[in-house]
């Protein structure tokens, strides 16, 4: 498997990466045509966009988008193909990207990662952010929730924005010193 800048990816590739993220992200970009969007949009200088790719098959792909003029990097998308999760692609585009936020000078690379599923999957959801949020943050419980996944990478949780996605479905922010 190699890690690709997605600029030198065909125009069938990126087919492959808009199929990845409408199947992976459904309540994100919920038909083809806007992952296929989203995709353009983001493949601009200023943002880093890297794809695993393996027989010229593209497994999965994130990118890295500056934020608070530079001095922090954003996660977004991060996505992988459904059947070849948990091998290990997740965490080695993970680790390009920080090397490529770390590149532009960013101090920090965070994500916003949504707890939005109906019922809520982390100890987060459904509960009264107002209410004693540091204890909330210190027993934090990722459930089936992708945080699993950044908490095992070294992200932290940095942040929660109450409500984000409806009443009792947060935003967790996470974040990882990159310097
Ligand atoms: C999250 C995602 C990118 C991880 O990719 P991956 O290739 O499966 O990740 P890895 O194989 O590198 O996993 C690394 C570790 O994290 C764990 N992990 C991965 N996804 C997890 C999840 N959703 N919940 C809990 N643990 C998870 C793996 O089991 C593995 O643990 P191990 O080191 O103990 O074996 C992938 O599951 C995905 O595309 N999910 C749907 C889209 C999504 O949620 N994107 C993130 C939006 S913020």
């Amino acid at each position: 498997m190699q890690i690709v800048n997605m600029k030198t990816l065909s125009k069938h590739q990126l087919e492959q990466a808009a199929e990845i993220l409408f199947l992976s992200l459904p309540d994100g970009w919920p038909t083809l045509e806007e992952a296929r969007a989203e995709i353009k949009e983001r493949l601009i200088p200023e943002n880093t966009l890297l794809a695993a790719v393996e027989n010229e098959t593209v497994l999965g792909f994130g990118g890295i988008l500056p934020s608070y003029g530079g001095n922090l990097a954003e996660l977004h998308p991060l996505a992988v193909r459904s059947d070849t999760r948990g091998k290990g692609i997740g965490t080695a585009l993970v680790h390009a990207l920080e090397d490529a936020a770390r590149q532009r000078g960013a101090f920090t690379l965070w994500m916003g990662a949504d707890d939005e599923k109906e019922g809520g999957e982390t100890s987060l959801a459904n509960v009264d952010l107002f209410d004693d949020l540091p204890a909330r943050l210190k027993d934090f419980q990722p459930g089936t929730h992708q945080s699993a996944f950044y908490l095992k990478l070294g992200y932290k949780i940095i942040g929660v924005m109450p409500d984000a996605n409806g009443k009792g479905k947060p935003d967790i922010y996470l974040g990882k010193r990159l310097v």
